[in-house]
């Protein structure tokens, strides 16, 4: 358990409050969001989805307090985010690990250059490495890891902060078709297990309807985002006839099949 389950009030609620962003090209503005409003309990699983160019990025770096809106609010736990805080991590595409320092160290880091003593950061590194299945990879090298290997090390060192929000930007695009299976899976159970608020964008519906409580729809057209609940018990079952059904009514949102 992380410390924002204290008492029975979990942290780590997210309000998007009438958000709008616009960029310029070729002195056009060019909208990407059109006053988006929504709410997002602490503990739940989102998936943003969407067509390339939508504006998953800017919205998950809105988030995290990268990139400012044009007008609007994100709000987390009652308190409008005016930039960058310790209780949101994000994790990206590819894991951004330091080369020059070990799993644990790169796990620990974030602890240390907060000012925790190394010790203290190195035990609670490896309860994170532990978590992720990489005990035995403790003092391995980056360079010597798998694409799944270093990117479940960028999991463990964004979990390690104890964040009350994860906010991930297509963490497993990069990872071939049965590793990203895997950590899928794995995913979901850290989820689980850590009571965080975990904002995923992905390119993958299927990813989205396994692993979110609601599916946020973003489009490129100017068309209204539209937010979908996935009420499927879990562990989901990628087989089972309801699930099927939901990623074949996701798939056909978008002209697929
Ligand atoms: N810093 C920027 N300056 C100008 N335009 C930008 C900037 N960042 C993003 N954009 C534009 O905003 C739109 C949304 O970009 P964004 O990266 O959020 O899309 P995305 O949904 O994440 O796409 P993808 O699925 O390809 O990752 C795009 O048209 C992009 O060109
Ligand atoms: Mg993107």
């Amino acid at each position: 358990m992380t410390p924002q389950a204290t008492g029975d009030t979990l942290r780590g609620a997210v309000s998007l409050r009438h958000l709008s962003k616009a960029f310029t090209l070729n002195g056009q503005p060019l909208p990407v969001l059109r006053n988006l409003s929504l709410d997002i309990r602490a503990g739940e699983s989102l998936a943003i989805v969407g067509p390339s160019g939508c504006g998953k990025t800017t919205l998950l770096r809105m988030l995290a307090g990268l990139e400012a809106a044009d007008s609007g609010q994100v709000v987390i736990d009652g308190r409008p985010v005016a930039g960058v805080g310790t209780e949101r991590a994000v994790i990206y595409q590819e894991p951004r690990l330091l080369p020059w320092l070990t799993v644990l160290e790169n796990v620990a880091f974030g602890l240390e250059v907060r000012g925790i003593a190394r010790s203290v950061a190195q035990d609670r590194a490896r309860r994170h490495i532990r978590l992720v299945g990489l005990s035995d990879f403790e003092n391995a090298w980056p360079r010597q890891l798998s694409g799944g290997m270093a990117q479940r090390v960028g999991i463990a060192r964004a979990l390690t902060v104890q964040p009350e929000i994860l906010l991930l930007d297509e963490p497993l695009g990069a990872l071939d078709a049965m590793t990203k299976l895997t950590m899928q899976e794995e995913l979901a159970r850290i989820w689980r297990e850590e009571n965080v608020t975990m904002i995923l964008v992905t390119h993958d519906l299927e990813e989205a309807i396994f692993l979110a409580d609601r599916v946020l729809v973003l489009s490129a057209d100017g068309t209204p985002p539209a937010l979908i609940p996935v009420d499927l018990p879990r562990p989901r079952d990628r087989n089972g006839a309801d699930f099927v059904r939901m990623r074949r009514m996701l798939m056909g949102r978008f002209g697929l099949h």
